[in-house]
């Protein structure tokens, strides 16, 4: 793995936003693999402020989204559907039909994972994939578990992650207890990741992630095993 220590959230935020903008240089119509969560929000400011400025256009590009709470409406404020309408897709010159997050109200979610995973090879796969890691190493909703799964799925949140994620909900009973995320073999499938670790309180996650060792008790382990990551990490998560 390729690391770049920054000195804060801002420069790290910055540094993201130059992988993405040369990419959106190099290839116009790219496929871009997106995350939610606090951490790639001031990559996605400085993305706004760039296609405002004419530097960059989303005129052609797609999107897929990681993960999905599950249930949860698409206008529900917590949903990372509407994460990403407010986050970015409201404010730049994307087509929002070019945009797919998975569907979490979707009758069969085995349904809607399998045609999801279809969907991303339909597209080409994705460039450009930006992550960021839970506390306790999980990438998407990929938790540590004696086992990953490969593909798109519907999986139960740790009581962890239900902890951490219940800040954004008025109560922790709020918070949705499954999900549907990319597995690990799709994400895995992108030709390029960035992994983003901001704060000291990823420390443990970052260290484990790039150790060498690939363990299911931290999935962001397997990002080893690809060819082709860069960790742009704050000074005080390494
Ligand atoms: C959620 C998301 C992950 C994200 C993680 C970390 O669980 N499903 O994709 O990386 O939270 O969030 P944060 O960046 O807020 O620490």
């Amino acid at each position: 793995m390729n690391l770049i220590v920054v000195k804060d959230y801002e420069a790290m935020s910055r540094k993201a936003a130059d992988i993405f903008s040369a990419l959106l240089t190099l290839k116009r119509d790219c496929v871009l693999g997106l995350a939610t969560g606090s951490t790639p929000v001031g990559m996605y400011k400085e993305l706004q402020r760039r296609n405002r400025n004419g530097e960059i256009s989303f005129k052609d590009v797609k999107t897929v989204n990681l993960d999905e709470y599950y249930p949860i409406s698409p206008d529900n404020e917590q949903s990372y559907r509407h994460f990403m309408n407010e986050n970015l897709f409201n404010h730049v010159d994307i087509n929002l039909s070019n945009t797919h997050v998975l569907n979490g109200l979707a009758e069969d979610p085995d349904k809607e994972c399998a045609e999801y995973d279809a969907l991303i090879d339909s597209l080409g796969g994705i460039d450009l994939q930006v992550l960021g890691i839970g506390r306790n190493g999980h990438i998407g909703f990929n938790e540590p578990d004696e086992f990953l799964v490969p593909v798109t799925h519907k999986t139960k949140l740790t009581e962890s992650t239900i902890e951490a994620n219940s800040r954004f909900f008025a109560s922790l009973d709020e918070v949705p207890r499954y999900s549907l995320t990319m597995g690990m073999g799709s994400i895995l499938k992108a030709r390029k990741i960035i992994i983003l670790v901001s704060g000291k309180e990823k420390k443990e996650a970052a260290r484990r992630m790039m150790e060498g060792v690939l363990d299911t008790r931290c999935p962001a382990s397997f990002l080893s095993l690809h060819p082709d990551v860069t960790v742009i990490a704050t000074e005080d998560a390494v």
